[in-house]
């Protein structure tokens, strides 16, 4: 029997009340109390009964369908620091909990793995500082903790979807299908900037699906001079050929293979400039993080919410602490070190400008 916590946090994703609510009744279920850490990281800094609060198979009634989520998130500057996390360590410990589920994005289970990685010194200085009793240091010496994926972006290598992402991807192609009414009308072209962070997946995702004209996203650099020359020989091709309207997505996190970012703007003027079209921005911004989760979303984090159940039940201090993963149809544990090295060696390949092994990355199982 065990107490086992769970905690949303980075940015919001529709889909991860589901999670937290398959959490707590898988946890009920298996004869475990459940508790929710509010407001993400801040609430094990803050601790105490108003930031860990026990949770009943009723308190998530509803949960199932309802966008961001009920037991709040941050992105806590004081976590990122040891003394934030020696108060995180200690509070858990206060509150008797002895397994830990984080539903979040690649920066938030960057920090779930610091945390594991730090726990045996916190611990030991929490008892050197008379923090916490002998008994207390044998109980928790070892953090129980697993990572479910929870984010629109879909950055988090070893995973094929986040908790999110296809909501988001849903949203963003509507909002598109609403542009091309507009767009065909006037015979204008829309350069649409869309969500990601550092990853291009919702902006190559959402140009398939709605077979925009040109997508820019950072995976895929090329200079300031190859993405202008490419996109208008492009779309001055479809004009010509009698299309009305031209679409071109640029994901948030665009950079040329100079790391220069390429803004919504700056793709809009050239296309005024170079091809004379009436040519207007629209910046989706946090509608593609809002609203209710698509049905897949909704399996996806009830299925990881019930196997991070089974895995912090099962995990013993010799085993690595997983991430729940989807990998081609099948929910698989992943070791949470490994998904956490991967993606943050996708960014070092981009910031050295080694753009194909940042793909290859992004597919990639293992680090050498
Ligand atoms: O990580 C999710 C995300 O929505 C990113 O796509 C975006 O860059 C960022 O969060 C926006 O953060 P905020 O809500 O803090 O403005």
């Amino acid at each position: 029997r065990r107490n086992i916590a769970v905690m949303t946090s980075g940015g919001d994703a529709p889909g991860m009340n589901a999670n937290v609510r398959a959490v707590v009744r898988a946890a009920i279920f298996r004869g475990c109390k459940a508790f929710a850490i509010m407001e993400g990281y801040e609430g094990l800094v803050r601790g105490g009964p108003d930031y860990i609060k026990e949770m009943t198979w009723h308190d998530v009634r509803g949960y199932l369908s309802e966008g961001g989520t009920n037991i709040g998130t941050a992105r806590c500057k004081e976590f990122r620091e040891r003394p934030g996390r020696l108060l995180g360590c200690k509070h858990l410990i206060e509150a008797g909990i002895d397994a830990l589920i984080v539903c979040g994005g690649d920066g938030s289970l960057t920090g779930a793995d610091l945390f594991r990685a730090e726990w045996p010194s916190l611990i030991q200085e929490l008892k050197d500082n008379g923090d916490i009793t002998a008994q207390q240091y044998d109980t928790y010496k070892h953090l129980n903790i697993c990572g479910t994926v929870g984010s629109i972006d879909n950055d988090m290598a070893t995973t094929d979807a986040t908790i999110g992402a296809y909501s988001s991807l849903d949203r963003i192609c509507k909002a598109i299908d609403y542009i091309d009414a507009t767009a065909n009308s006037h015979s204008r072209a829309f350069v649409v900037e869309v969500m990601g962070r550092h990853c291009g997946w919702l902006a190559l995702m959402a140009g398939i699906a709605t077979s925009s004209d040109y997508i820019l996203i950072p995976e895929k650099p090329s200079s300031s001079k190859g993405w202008q020359d490419q996109m208008c020989t492009i779309v001055g091709k479809h004009r010509a050929e009698g299309k009305r309207k031209t679409i071109v997505i640029v994901a948030e996190g665009a950079i040329t293979s100079d790391l220069i970012p390429i803004t919504a703007n700056e793709v809009k003027d050239v296309l005024v400039e170079r091809l004379g079209l009436d040519t207007r921005v629209t910046t989706l911004g946090h509608v593609q993080r809002g609203g209710t989760a698509v049905a897949y979303d909704r399996m996806l984090a009830t299925l990881q919410g019930v196997e991070a159940v089974k895995a912090v039940l099962e995990v013993t201090p010799d085993t690595p602490s997983p991430l729940i993963a989807i990998e081609e149809n099948k929910i698989v544990r992943k070791p949470l070190v490994e998904a956490v090295k991967i993606t943050k060696s996708v960014a070092a390949a981009i910031e050295s400008k080694d753009f194909e092994r940042a793909m290859s990355l992004r597919d990639s199982e293992f680090v050498e």
